[in-house]
């Protein structure tokens, strides 16, 4: 999968990129990261990308030229996929929205910054809008990396594990159990014993029990939309 990414800033992006399984799946070319300076299409001598508002106000808006510069480049290069800007004012990142963006074969993903981006822009090239959560990040850069590390993952052969990412926390409305590895006993607790005794199915129905325990605490919003089967349900009703 190709990602291009449209940013004042591609120095934030490079050590983020470069460890763990991200550069595995980038050294077997699973996944393509391209990284554009906006600054570059700029057409004066200071490379400037943004202005004060028409009409007044707080801030800086991000001039459309060269953001559409930089949008026809990429484009002209062959990136035929979904233009996405990064914006607190796009619609709720979520794993469905991840999910739906790992069946593509390639993204533009446009890092806003200062007050957002010149509304006719916008309107001419952004054919979706994505924000990762209610609050406001200095630009749209952090948000680019959550969406190229969560959608890589969901990619063949890019987990080691390759069900995992199946059954993740979020493939179902559940938070994830709480896991235990060595040693057995640290600082006087000891992991529970239904997991050291081998017995596949008892482990199955603790963990699922832990799951929705956790869930109802934490994230009870979740929990009211999850649907069980009816051998889940009995171990609940126990
Ligand atoms: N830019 C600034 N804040 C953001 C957010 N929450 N999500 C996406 N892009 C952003």
């Amino acid at each position: 999968m190709l990602f291009d990414v449209l940013t004042i800033f591609p120095s934030l992006f490079v050590s983020p990129l470069e460890e763990g399984i991200l550069r595995k799946a980038r050294q077997e070319g699973k996944i393509r990261i391209q990284l554009t300076d906006i600054r570059d299409f700029a057409d004066d001598r200071h490379a400037t990308t943004d202005d004060r508002p028409f009409g007044g106000g707080e801030g800086m808006v991000m001039k459309p030229e060269p953001l559409t510069a930089a949008v026809e480049k990429v484009r002209a290069a062959g990136n035929t996929g979904r233009v996405i800007l990064l914006t607190p004012q796009g619609r709720r990142y979520s794993q469905e929205i991840a999910r739906e963006l790992a069946t593509e074969s390639s993204l533009i993903l446009v890092c806003g910054r200062y007050e957002g981006v010149d509304e006719r822009f916008r309107a001419a090239f952004c054919e979706d809008e994505l924000s990762i959560g209610d609050y406001i990040l200095t630009g749209g850069e952090l948000a680019a990396m959550v969406v190229i590390d969560s959608v890589s993952r969901l990619l063949p052969g890019v987990l080691g594990c390759p069900d995992s990412a199946e059954r993740d926390t979020f493939s179902r409305r559940l938070l994830k159990h709480p896991q235990y590895t060595r040693p057995r006993n640290f600082r006087g607790v000891d992991v529970p014993e239904v997991l050291t005794n081998g017995n596949h199915a008892e482990i199955e129905g603790y963990r699922f029990i832990e799951a929705v325990r956790r869930t109802l605490a934490r994230r009870p919003d979740l929990l009211i939309q999850e649907e069980f089967t009816p051998q889940e349900s009995r171990l609940l009703q126990k």
